[in-house]
């Protein structure tokens, strides 16, 4: 009895070494991004952000040097599952970075939620993740998809339109986008006519072009993202419809594609967390960090990557490497105020941004702000218990 438990208090002892090596050595960073596909270019901005601020951090995070094992998630639900699972159980990631569609977020929070992993999200606005599926270790650098849609809803109030058409993907960010949409715009007073929708990722857009000629609504709310977003702003004005009926989106539409979208995104008016002409120190700093890296304007996607990189930074350091902690590890981002280029924020209970969100219009290849269409907007984060 006595010499099992003193070969147990021994490998007890060889363990704890072992335990503690984990957590001085490299730290694993599982990169679930899309590379190919319609958001593919999502996927690419995301992680040059994240690895523009490890290495400004000469390339440690908590004193621990990065390593990346990267997953082509393609933007399919059905994968996703099996591809968190080889990060988690074969790659023994220490943290989750991923992803930008919301229903491969969502297959990754469940898997991060049951197996503890922390995770943190740089796109994806699955309003679940920071909602009902809410957990202390998942957190998000981007946003919910209520937020910029709810911040549009009352620009288009304010805007004097009583009747809308919605058009986007149909899959949960663009039920959700849509969702906040309508909520601010009928508690305005409007009116939301018709959604109309394409399965994700179609871009068959004409008979819904046609469908929306003959709506004749005073205005068309919209979520498109990546190489979608080119395509219907395109087909948008070539369809004549952009001369009559005014085109709003969450900002997704114009982030990234200008260079692609050309003229016929000209004065569009969009929401988001992020605008082009921001003209702080710290966005200067930032756009001109990357450019220099990357021979690339940044765009929302990017700050997201950046900013999740960031989380980790804070969580890490103040938990001196050792990602065991994961109570203080949360303690530590809770408490601090991310200093973002898109303007400082906190991350709220739930741990989604606290944000302000802007108002931008299309002005040649930029996204310029024109005001603050709504402050400090905080997700409602329904379902939630934390
Ligand atoms: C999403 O699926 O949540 C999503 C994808 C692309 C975006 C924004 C949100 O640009």
């Amino acid at each position: 009895m006595n010499l099992v438990r003193t070969s147990l208090i021994a490998a007890c002892a060889i363990a704890a070494p072992l335990a503690m090596a984990q957590n001085t050595g490299k730290l694993k960073v599982g990169l679930m991004l899309p590379y190919t596909g319609t958001y593919a270019a999502l996927g690419t901005a995301i992680e040059n952000g994240f690895r523009l601020y490890v290495t400004e951090q000469g390339g440690k995070i908590g004193g621990r040097e990065i390593e990346y094992v990267k997953v082509d998630d393609e933007s399919d639900p059905s994968k996703a599952t099996d591809n968190v699972n080889k990060l988690v159980k074969r790659d023994h990631v220490d943290v989750l970075v991923g992803s930008v569609h919301s229903g491969v977020a969502m297959a990754m929070a469940k898997v991060a939620k049951d197996t503890n992993t922390l995770m943190i999200v740089p796109n994806a606005g699955a309003d679940a993740v920071t909602g009902s599926m809410c957990a202390p270790n998942i957190f998000r650098s981007s946003f919910t998809n209520w937020q910029p849609a709810y911040a549009m809803g009352e620009v288009a109030v304010k805007k004097g339109a009583k009747r809308a058409v919605t058009i986007t993907h149909k899959y949960a960010a663009g039920d959700e986008s849509v969702r906040g949409f309508r909520e601010a715009f009928e508690k305005g007073g409007g009116q939301v006519m018709k959604d109309l929708s394409v399965p994700f990722p179609s871009v068959e857009f004409q008979a819904l072009l046609t469908e929306i000629a003959a709506l004749k609504p005073d205005v068309v709310y919209t979520f498109f993202a990546g190489g979608a977003a080119v395509k219907f702003v395109k087909d948008y004005a070539a369809a004549g419809l952009k001369k009559s009926i005014p085109l709003y989106g969450a900002g997704f539409l114009t982030d990234g594609t200008l260079d692609a979208q050309g003229a016929d995104a000209a004065d569009l008016l969009t929401t988001l967390h992020y605008a082009d002409s921001l003209n702080t120190a710290r966005d200067n700093a930032f756009r001109l960090a990357y450019a220099k890296t990357y021979k690339l304007q940044p765009d929302v996607y990017a700050v997201q990557g950046y900013d999740a990189a960031q989380i980790l930074g804070i969580g890490t350091n103040a938990v001196k490497g050792d990602l065991n902690k994961k109570a203080e590890f949360a303690a530590a981002v809770e408490k601090t105020k991310i200093d973002s280029p898109r303007g400082p924020f906190m991350l709220s209970k739930s741990h989604n941004p606290v944000q302000d969100i802007y108002l931008r219009q299309v002005v040649g290849k930029e996204n310029k702000m024109l005001s603050v269409a709504s402050k400090a907007l905080a997700d409602p984060a329904r379902g939630c218990k934390m």
